[in-house]
């Protein structure tokens, strides 16, 4: 297959933020685009804004001004649906309605030609519910652009049950002669995006629920370990958590109430106080001139260490420990390596030991559960990092039986490698672990129920909403069998079957395999 000709109409139908920025996309790529919208007005100034775009890239050196002037003519405004006639691919951008779509749909196949491709934008209504009442429905298929469209790379082409797979992988070549990332997705709730994130904010609306820190501490945790571009609170009070809500509702609902995305009543309150976010000043912060931002919590800095002892299992791969290793070693700590059988009173490995403290990476048990299960009262848990080499900060929790000493020998030793410390309330899992690990479990169900591949569930995610690595990816550099123990440990702690494991994490666990080789 091959994308549109560059010569071809493209139609948008829509001027408001969405379409504004496909059509200023589709001309810039060398498409005559023709712009409608039930209100002329909008076309108008769409179109206005767009040349000023298009002129201020050319004076910051982003294109050529010949370039700019040609993409600006080729945007004209349409005054009516029939003056579409001659696409080859329009793209729907109105208002999200179902009915208001299928009538407009149905319009503009008694004016296109039968060969025209028809696309929709929408980003939780369904492909096949919007083409069922075509009379070809298999022209029809989801063109998914994210907000702002000029820089966001990703676009989910969705195809719905009737839609034909060449015409998706028109659409496909198209979007990447855009310059855009492209990933295929079957028509189902969410499609890619908007389900896999849900466990971003939702993971994080737990944890504040569950009083395990505050908000400015676990954003600080998710960016500077998880190397998130933003939190998971400041991100919901930029999107609005009027959107952020009826996005998770949608959600939760079209997939009949599974647990799993069960919208949080915190986000509830926020919505019913008018508590929307940046657009109305208070969010979970509060915005204006001269309001300084919380600041995360840091721990006091505790004496350092000299040496601390590395204990893993002959043969075992613990990634993640080794990681930490490295970086305390880089600090000038002396890491001193055990074998399990060599340990004084521990039975668990991989850990590190140190002045009596016993310190592991989270496997979604609680720091007091473990103390428990290892006869150890003086139990601390580290959380992940992205990347342990040049995380700044690092989350920890602490057994209920933990003394003070040890626990402050182990924030001694974290703070010796040049982290800031953050203590979490022992909640399960921390923030980065129990966030990635359901990033990659709701990736996974979507790899395993056929909405997309491995890839691109991946690609979406790091192109959509810039996440550091692909969930996937992610999973298999941690471990998936580690991934699988930390949902089975949060599925016990909360006996919810909200954190039930993927059937296809299961099956790497069992095969040994990798999403990714
Ligand atoms: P918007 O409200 O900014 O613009 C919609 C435009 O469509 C308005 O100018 C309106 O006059 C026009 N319109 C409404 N009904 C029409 C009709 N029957 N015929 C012609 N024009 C009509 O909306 P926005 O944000 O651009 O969203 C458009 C679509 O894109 C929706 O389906 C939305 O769900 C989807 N979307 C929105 C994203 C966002 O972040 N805003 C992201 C991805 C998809």
């Amino acid at each position: 297959m091959s994308a549109l000709a560059s010569s071809s109409i493209v139609a948008v139908i829509g001027g408001g933020t969405m379409g504004a920025g496909i059509a200023q996309t589709a001309a810039a790529s060398g498409h005559v685009v023709k712009l409608f919208d039930a209100h002329a007005e909008a076309v108008d100034k769409a179109i206005a804004d767009i040349r000023t775009m298009y002129q201020k890239l050319a004076e910051k050196g982003r294109m050529s001004a010949a370039d700019a002037d040609a993409a600006s003519a080729r945007l004209q405004p349409a005054a009516s649906l029939a003056e579409l006639a001659g696409a080859a691919l329009v793209v729907e951008a109105i208002v999200e309605n179902l009915d208001v779509k299928r009538a407009l749909f149905a319009d503009l196949e008694g004016i296109v030609a039968d060969d025209c491709i028809l696309a929709t934008n929408t980003s939780s209504i369904s492909v096949t519910a919007i083409g069922a009442r075509l009379r070809l429905p298999q022209r029809l298929v989801g063109m998914h652009f994210f907000n702002p469209v000029p820089l966001m790379p990703l676009v989910e082409v969705v195809s719905g049950l009737a839609s034909d797979a060449a015409v998706a992988a028109t659409v496909f070549d198209t979007a990447a002669a855009w310059g855009k990332s492209p990933v295929h997705a079957s028509s189902t709730p969410g499609f890619i995006v908007n389900r896999v994130a849900r466990p971003y904010y939702a993971e994080a609306l737990r944890l504040l629920g569950e009083q395990a820190g505050d908000a400015a501490s676990i954003d600080a945790i998710m960016r500077e370990a998880g190397a998130f571009r933003m939190g998971p609170f400041e991100l919901m009070d930029l999107i609005g958590h009027d959107v952020n809500f009826m996005v998770t509702q949608s959600v939760f609902h079209a997939y009949f109430c599974d647990p799993r995305f069960t919208p949080s009543v915190l986000q509830q309150e926020l919505v019913s106080a008018g508590f929307l976010g940046r657009k109305t000043g208070r969010g979970f912060y509060h915005y204006g001139e001269g309001v300084a931002a919380p600041q995360p919590r840091s721990e006091a800095e505790q004496p350092r260490p000299d040496h601390v002892s590395l204990t893993t299992e002959p043969g075992a791969s613990a990634p993640a420990i080794e990681a930490m290793a490295l970086r305390l070693a880089a600090a000038g700590i002396e890491v001193r390596h055990r074998k399990p059988a060599e340990g004084h009173s521990l039975n668990e490995a991989p850990a590190l030991h140190c002045n009596g403290a016993a310190i592991y990476l989270s496997d979604g048990r609680s720091a007091s559960a473990r103390a428990r299960d290892n006869h150890h009262p003086d139990t601390v848990l580290f959380d992940l990092a992205f990347d342990y080499a040049s995380a700044t900060r690092i989350a920890v929790s602490c057994a209920d039986q933990c003394s003070p000493a040890a626990y402050q020998a182990a924030v001694g030793l974290f703070q010796a490698a040049g982290f800031a410390v953050t203590r979490l309330d022992d909640v399960p899992g921390l923030a980065v672990m129990r966030t990635v690990a359901m990033l990659a479990n709701e990736a996974a169900d979507a790899v395993n129920q056929g909405v997309c591949s491995a890839a691109g569930a991946d690609i979406a995610m790091q192109k959509g909403v810039n996440y550091p690595r692909g969930p996937l990816a992610w999973a298999d550099s941690i471990g998936i069998a580690h991934v699988v123990t930390v949902l089975h440990n949060l599925a016990q702690a909360y006996g919810e079957d909200r954190y039930r494991v993927s059937p296809l994490l299961r099956r790497k666990q069992a095969s040994g395999a990798r999403f990714h080789a």
